[in-house]
């Protein structure tokens, strides 16, 4: 056997790695970075923003040029605000249809959407609207009063002014 010069294999040389074994570790290095980029990417995630649910409570001052029966609405509020010869009292103006901003008029409340006429205490006059306005909870001090769209109060409740 002839042995070419320079192609003889030492004992110090390393072993081949077989192809088997090759892939495998290929395998192993791409599953490996692969989680490793996975676990990077979902630190870069946006994180999710907790937004506070607006406030249900809001403090209302009535303008004194209100008259009895006149409808005061405090901007950005589904509300109507009222002052008599009893006291100051408020009413939803969520209709109790479908849930749309009811209009307070002369008579009474009106809703633009299938057209649902309430009376000046909230009760019913046509429908489709099933039940009447709520009435919301108000406290008040010092002519500031406060009005909660979260509570409900039963109807005729009213808070000296
Ligand atoms: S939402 Fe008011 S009548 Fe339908």
């Amino acid at each position: 056997m002839t042995v070419v010069p320079g192609t003889q294999k030492s004992r110090l040389d390393p072993e081949p790695l077989p192809r088997r074994d090759w892939l495998g570790l290929a395998s192993l290095w791409s599953a490996g970075s692969a989680m490793i980029f996975a676990v990077l990417g979902s630190l870069r995630l946006p994180k999710a923003a907790i937004v506070a649910a607006p406030s249900k409570g809001f403090d209302v001052t009535l303008p004194e040029s209100l008259r009895i029966g006149e409808a005061f609405v405090p901007p950005n509020r589904a509300v109507a605000v009222y002052r008599d010869t009893e006291g100051v009292y408020a009413i939803s103006t969520i209709c109790t249809h479908l849930g749309c901003v009811v209009k307070p008029t002369a008579e009474g409340f009106e809703c633009p959407c299938h057209g649902s006429r309430f009376q000046p205490d909230g009760g019913v006059a046509r429908g489709p609207a099933p039940r009447p306005l709520a009435w919301l909870k108000v406290s008040g001090k010092d002519g500031i009063f406060h009005i909660d769209e979260g509570k409900t109060v039963p109807t005729g409740t009213k808070v000296k002014a």
